[in-house]
């Protein structure tokens, strides 16, 4: 790709970007929230039509390409955002559009052969998915799995991978380098999208680093270090990344004890104090998400209580909850945390309706003014508030959605893997918000899979297995290890 320019009303996605990606090889693509890294590859798959620059592949020039011309050409690719149909089951996705079709009755799909060969690839790539479960009842993680097994199925040439493991576990992570390392071996080449720097050494060959729409150098993996790295896409040294603070601890705002939810959740009980960071950790799966929704009402208990203030609360609704002061930043932002068709000011006020408007009319006046602040106090990047937040980058998104519920006056935060997607300058923004927060007397419970996170920013860790907490550890006494010693099943289902 040579000197590609891309531009959107207001923003210049893309200017001058170029990118040679080797056979065999895994391409790394770094930048910040913004940077165009995802328009880049939504260009080469034909997603996005370029306004300049040519693209060459294997000699032969390809001056427009569509979805169907990329596929066409063995150019697949798994977005950030996953774009599954969630009806439809996992076989039914994989085949999309190349279903097997039925020999004897014509128009007819050969439903035996698609499950039997969806079930095929799946086992290929070790992912344990019944092949007619739909995409609904899957976790996101396995969603991504779901992804990975279409791309492959496509005999692709060039596989890009947005940000692959932003919603995946230690082990996920684990299982899909074994996948890249084969498919690798087979002669295809990747393009890999990630702000999680310490993947690169496991997996990259080479980097290119963009900035600002702009391609700026691009470097063999093992030959430079990752703050080298850190200082070419920010255009600047980055200070502590786990800002150290001295916090005051209060009382407990939140209390649960004895919740239970049938299958899902067993005889959970914590507290969170003002002044508190709680982290949660677990396996994906381990119930952490689902006790984050019971808390937050969106999902009914089937006994337990909930104490605010040290007063009982019935918190039967996100509503209920809003009202009683919490404050929830879920794991999916697509489906659950953002209006995507409003604009980035009308998301950032929807948890605090009531203090924007007056009867049954918005003051706009306020509502911006506030916006303003906040996306400059986030630096999140957009041409205008004005902006539908479907347009933002990922990170700029997920930022919008942090913003909301700092808007929200909530005294109780729940915060389900709040930097995924965030560059690491953004995180260490994100982490010093976090300690504000706490600092003003709020309390925050945080669920992340990122381990260094956990560690770095929690005062209390609690560690799920199987819908229960298995361990408690103190900040001073945490280590990776016991983490994942618990989350394994330590203590109760192994020795
Ligand atoms: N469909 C669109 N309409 C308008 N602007 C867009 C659109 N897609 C991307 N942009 C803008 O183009 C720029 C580059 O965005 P892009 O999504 O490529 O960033 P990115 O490097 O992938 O960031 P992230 O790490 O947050 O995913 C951003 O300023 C973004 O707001
Ligand atoms: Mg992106």
């Amino acid at each position: 790709m040579k000197g590609i320019r891309k531009v959107f009303p207001g923003v210049v996605g893309l200017d001058n970007a170029s990118l040679s990606v080797e056979k065999g090889e895994v391409h790394i693509l770094l930048g910040e929230n913004g940077a165009g890294k995802s328009t880049l590859v939504k260009v080469l798959a034909g997603a996005y039509e370029r306004d300049g620059g040519s693209i060459v592949m294997e000699g032969r020039d390809l001056p427009r390409i569509t979805p169907k011309i990329a596929q066409e050409n063995g150019i697949s690719s798994i977005y950030q955002e996953l774009n599954l149909v969630r009806p439809l089951s996992a076989a039914e996705n994989i085949f999309l559009g190349r279903e097997p079709v039925n020999k004897n009755i014509r128009c007819h799909l050969d439903w035996n052969k698609l499950y039997k060969d969806a079930a095929e690839i799946l086992e290929r790539l070790n992912i344990h998915i019944n092949p007619k479960t739909k995409i609904q009842d899957l976790g996101i993680a396995e969603q991504q799995m779901v992804e990975v097994a279409k791309s492959l199925s496509q005999k692709s040439k060039i596989i890009v991978m947005d940000e692959p493991t932003a919603v995946l576990t230690e082990k996920e992570i684990d299982n899909l380098f074994q996948i890249v390392k084969q498919i690798k071996a087979e002669g295809i080449s990747i393009i890999y999208i990630s702000h999680r720097l310490e993947e690169f050494e496991r997996i990259g060959d080479r980097i290119t680093v963009m900035r600002d729409g702009k391609t700026i150098t691009t470097v063999d993996v093992n030959k430079v270090a990752i703050p080298g790295l850190i200082k070419l896409m920010v255009g600047r040294e980055l200070k502590e990344q786990y800002p150290e603070v001295h916090k005051k601890t209060g009382n407990y705002i939140l209390e649960v004890s004895h919740l239970w939810r049938a299958n899902v959740l067993k005889d959970i009980s914590f507290g969170v104090k003002s002044g508190e960071i709680l982290g949660i950790a677990g396996l994906v799966g381990s119930g952490r998400t689902e006790l984050a929704r019971a808390v937050f009402g969106a999902d009914p208990i089937t006994s337990g209580e909930i104490k605010i203030d040290g007063k009982k609360a019935v918190v039967n609704s996100p509503y209920k909850a809003i009202q009683c002061g919490i404050g929830f930043v879920t794991e999916d932002r697509k489906q659950q945390g953002l209006v995507l068709q409003m604009s980035v000011a009308h998301n950032m006020t929807l948890a605090d309706l009531q203090n924007y408007s007056r009867h049954t009319k918005l003051m706009l006046k306020k509502e911006y003014s506030v916006v303003r602040e906040y996306v400059n106090k986030l630096g999140i990047r957009t041409p205008s508030i004005d902006q539908r937040v479907i347009n933002l980058s990922g990170g700029n998104q997920q930022k919008v959605v942090l913003a909301k519920w700092m808007l929200s006056r909530s005294r109780i935060y729940i915060f389900d893997e709040p930097t995924r997607g965030i560059d690491v300058g953004s995180k260490a923004e994100v982490y010093a918000l976090m300690n504000s927060l706490v600092e003003a007397g709020a309390g925050i419970i945080m669920i992340s899979s990122d381990l260094p996170e956990i560690l770095g920013m929690s005062d209390r860790i609690l560690v799920m297995c199987r819908g229960e907490i298995l361990g408690e550890l103190k900040a001073e006494e945490a280590t990776q290890e016991k983490i994942l010693y618990y989350a394994a099943g330590g203590g109760k289902y192994i020795g």
